[in-house]
């Protein structure tokens, strides 16, 4: 007999069906028992009126635990007042797993446990609709993001996550012992793709872990998380890099408003495409601040407060969820972000901000050798020495280029309006956090 999903039964009124799912809960009612089964489609009542099923199938669920494994086969009816207007009469009922009872969560939805509490049994906590729903748009966003590059002419492309080299600032490198050598967990695949897109297929991307030993405790900040990295060769200037970024957001909100409706519906989400995201030069976003009392020198970066305050003045005057920041000051950019000509003090890099949370920096590289040679040199790094690999990228035809790095939980984060990015990891990594 064919599996009919929870969804469906509606549609096979009259006739004999398959159920298989997970037991939600059971209930009593002198001669009435119901059992509510889950599956990935969503959730159907399976209704034992004594008189109508064997004496066994009737004795059986009270024995039946929640979250336990069940097989139902049956009559789908037409029902009015069942959930999906449908329930399952049953003639068989065979338990597959019987699960341990009590849970260590209620999965129900009824009771709420802490977030760590759910995160230790977080396959528990996840068999629901809600987190189905999340879980299920995080992976459409994801195959829209790829669907894009593809159809853009970028090139997946799968770099060492065991390097030994980093080029970020600020993140931190986590150690690893590799036989009897020290390594680094790869804090970004920026060497790798500056070395197989400008070095050579011109456009790469990669969806890949990225590891950062920062001690953050924000309801933004993983040390592991996924990063979405694209670089771009032959193009003119920063606003270039700025125009993918954009193509790809407006192309993977378009995406999942366009195919996760029923998800959206249960998240209470609705989701508009952004027509346009602003650009606002430093310079004037720093002016825009200093009317509201934020003061920041030339050579500041903007705080995560600064964002905030910034996002909500965007909000009013363009109307826009979205915004780009570009001309960053060099002094907090790393070396190898490329300087406007005659502007030694900043970069052509920029920062993506949506509802006031950062999801993406990029930048125009510098691929000139000897320049960016002097930019390491003032950042401390000696280019040839340090970083021999990397510096052959420039040595034997590099052009202008550029790219940016995207971390998908933010994204998925931002996208769902939820109050954690641990909500749209499964098991997410934080100095506490390394387990299960
Ligand atoms: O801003 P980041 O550090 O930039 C880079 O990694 C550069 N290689 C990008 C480039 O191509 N120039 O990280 C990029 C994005 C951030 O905007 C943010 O969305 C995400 O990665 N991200 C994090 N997500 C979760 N936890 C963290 N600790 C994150 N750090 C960065
Ligand atoms: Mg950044």
């Amino acid at each position: 007999m064919k599996r009919v999903y929870a969804a469906d039964v509606l549609g096979e009124a009259n006739k004999p069906v398959l159920v298989q799912g997970w037991v939600q809960e059971t209930r009593t009612f002198g001669g009435l028992k119901f059992i509510i089964l889950k599956d990935r489609s969503g959730q159907i009542q399976i209704t034992l009126p004594k008189k109508e099923v064997k004496p066994e199938v009737f004795d059986m669920v009270d024995k039946i635990t929640k979250e336990s494994v069940i097989y139902v086969k049956g009559v789908a009816k037409k029902s009015e007042k069942a959930l999906m207007g449908a329930e399952v009469i049953p003639e068989t009922l065979e338990v597959i797993s019987l699960a341990d009872a009590p849970t260590p969560i209620d999965t129900s939805g009824k009771i709420e446990s802490d977030l760590s509490v759910r995160l230790d049994h977080r396959f528990l906590d996840v068999r629901n609709r809600k987190s189905t729903a999340i879980f299920t748009i995080r992976s459409k966003l994801f195959k829209a993001i790829v669907e894009y590059f593809d159809e853009n002419g970028f090139v997946n492309i799968n770099t060492p996550k065991l390097t030994t080299i980093g080029v970020e600032t600020g993140a931190e490198l986590f150690e690893v012992k590799y036989f009897d050598r020290k390594v680094y967990l790869a804090q970004s695949p920026q060497v790798y793709k500056q070395m197989f897109g400008p070095g050579a297929f011109e456009r790469v991307y990669e969806i890949a872990p990225v590891y950062r030993a920062e001690k953050s405790h924000t309801a933004q900040h993983l040390t592991e998380f996924i990063g979405v990295d694209f670089e771009q060769a032959f193009i003119e200037s920063e606003q270039d890099i700025m125009d993918t970024v954009e193509g790809m957001m407006r192309h993977a909100i378009k995406s999942v408003r366009d195919e996760c409706g029923e998800e959206l519906g249960v998240l209470k989400r609705k989701l508009e495409v952004p027509v346009t995201m602003p650009r606002i030069k430093m310079e004037e976003a720093k002016k825009m601040l200093a009317a509201k009392g934020y003061v920041l020198g030339p050579d500041d970066d903007l705080g995560a407060e600064e964002q905030e305050v910034l996002a909500n003045l965007v909000k009013e005057k363009f109307r826009s969820e979205f915004f780009f920041v570009y001309e960053y000051p060099f002094a907090v950019r790393p070396f190898y972000h490329m300087k406007p000509e005659g502007r030694p003090d900043i970069s052509k890099s920029f920062d993506l901000i949506w509802n006031g949370v950062e999801i993406a920096t990029g930048a125009q590289r510098e691929h000139r050798h000897s320049v960016l040679k002097q930019q390491a040199t003032d950042k401390g790094i000696d280019l040839d020495k340090q970083m021999a690999p990397y510096a052959e990228i420039f040595r034997y035809g590099c052009p202008p280029h550029g790219g940016t790095g995207l971390g998908l939980d933010r994204i998925t984060e931002c996208l769902l309006g939820l109050p954690n990015i641990r909500e749209c990891i499964l098991l997410p990594r934080d100095p506490e956090r390394i387990s299960p």
